[in-house]
């Protein structure tokens, strides 16, 4: 962690500033904290592989036990929930001092049920087609990307990326533009490692208050989760006091408990959750409506808010809270052709060689995630033949004329490095 972020932390707890203890946990590279303690009025924190854990349970006090014991990869494993598994603990060391371990490879090790499968496949599935194209959208407007962002249960950073990459941290800038926070430490060193290392990481549990000062973020996303937590009302009065004046809250798929969802959590009606920001002036969108209008006719409609009863019985919604009128117009989606990782073909393919060309075909890694996204067939072919060879590193020019067409349909994916 960059030492500025303690610039923005707080003790969920009692509240007070953090400050680094001088102690023989400390490692520093400039001014970046790789391991160490901070400390604020009540407790101590450990900050581990750069990630500070703001957390009071029975595993953040053992590494802050063994990091104060200079056992600094203990602290690390158990975090990664690798203590007591000997044969993952050297798969992991073998793997992570190897420059050519991927994303997929770690992944797979840290994770193995659906939430891994879901995380693997997550560039280009439709909730976060839908979600990156609503950031990408309110990201054209100067306002909302000048501060701080916050990606709240942001998993293992894929949508970090996408707000990252509405204001890159720029060379000579001290402070990462995009904060990424979940309680899970793995998905954060997954995050830091591989998709969205520009990004500042902070372990904490949305439960309690969050670790951060008042007023402190542009934008505060939480994507897929806030049925998740329990107490939802502290939080929704978290995520406000954490943004700035002018600041958005965008909580894009949002499940409703009057329709049908894959793991659910605990939901509620549309009408509850827009009360739970009501100082906010939250407005309520059709994640169908938002949909088809990326598909079909590439634009976001911020015009286009509904009340619960239009919502009615539909499974998820999206809720976009600010004063910021301005916020809600209609924007025509640009497409985004810079490439800032590598292009790499959309991992649900099967590649194989024919000749000179590659066929590609769909490959859905179970029947559940099938039955989940299955609507990502709107833009994924079924099958797809290119004349080139798509199974090594790909260039633009190695797309010549489809490489417009197999970046729309999301083909081919401009990917973290080392993603699969
Ligand atoms: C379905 S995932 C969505 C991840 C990410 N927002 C995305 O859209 O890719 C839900 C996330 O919420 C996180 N989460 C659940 N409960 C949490 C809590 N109490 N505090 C922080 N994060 C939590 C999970 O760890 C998980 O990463
Ligand atoms: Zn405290």
């Amino acid at each position: 962690m960059h030492t500025s972020l303690l610039d923005i932390l707080r003790c969920p707890f009692c509240g007070t500033a953090l400050a680094i203890a001088e102690n023989e946990a400390l490692s520093c590279a400039g001014d970046d904290i790789e391991s160490g303690v901070l400390g604020c009025e009540c407790c101590a924190f450990p900050v581990v592989a750069g990630i500070p854990v703001m957390m009071a349970d029975e595993r953040t006090q053992q590494a802050l036990d063994a990091l104060e014991a200079d056992r600094g990869d203990e602290a690390l494993l158990g975090l990664l929930g690798l203590s007591d598994d000997w044969a993952r603990r050297d798969r992991f060391h073998a793997l992570t001092t190897k420059d050519s371990a991927t994303y997929r490879d770690v992944l797979e090790l840290l994770c193995t049920d659906a939430e891994g499968t879901y995380f693997l496949y997550r560039f280009t599935d439709p909730t976060f087609v839908a979600a990156e194209a609503l950031l990408r959208a309110i990201g054209q407007q100067p306002w909302p990307v000048q501060g701080r962002m916050l990606d709240l249960c942001g998993g293992s950073g894929h949508l970090t990326r996408v707000l990252s990459g509405l204001r890159p941290t720029e060379v000579g800038d001290l402070v990462p533009s995009t904060v990424l926070a979940d309680a899970h430490f793995w998905k954060l060193w997954l995050a830091r490692r591989f998709t969205s290392p520009d990004s500042g990481a902070v372990c904490c549990d949305a439960n309690h208050p969050l670790p951060f000062s008042r007023g402190t973020f542009s934008t505060v996303l939480v994507a897929d989760a806030f049925p998740y937590i329990w107490h939802k009302r502290l939080l929704a009065d978290e995520m406000m006091r954490v943004a700035d004046a002018d600041g958005v809250v965008v909580m894009p798929h949002l499940h409703s408990s009057l329709g049908d969802n894959f793991s659910p959590g605990d939901r509620l009606t549309p009408a509850a959750y827009r009360a739970l920001f009501e100082s906010h002036q939250p407005r309520l969108f059709s994640d169908e409506r938002i949909f088809e209008d990326i598909v079909e006719r590439h634009v976001v409609d911020l015009t286009c808010d509904v009340s619960p009863e239009q919502l009615g019985g539909e499974p998820s919604f999206t809720l976009v809270a600010s004063a910021r009128a301005d916020l809600f117009r209609r924007y025509e989606l640009t497409d985004e052709r810079e490439v800032t990782g590598q292009l790499s073909v959309n991992p649900l393919y099967r590649v194989e060689r024919h000749g000179a060309s590659s066929v590609l075909t769909l490959t859905f890694p179970t029947t559940e995630y099938e039955a989940e996204f299955g609507a990502c067939r709107r833009y994924l072919p079924d099958r797809i033949s290119v004349d080139a060879d798509l199974t090594g590193p790909i260039l633009r020019e190695t797309l010549g004329v489809r490489y417009e067409e197999l970046r729309d349909r999301r083909v081919v994916i401009d990917a973290p490095a080392r993603y699969c």
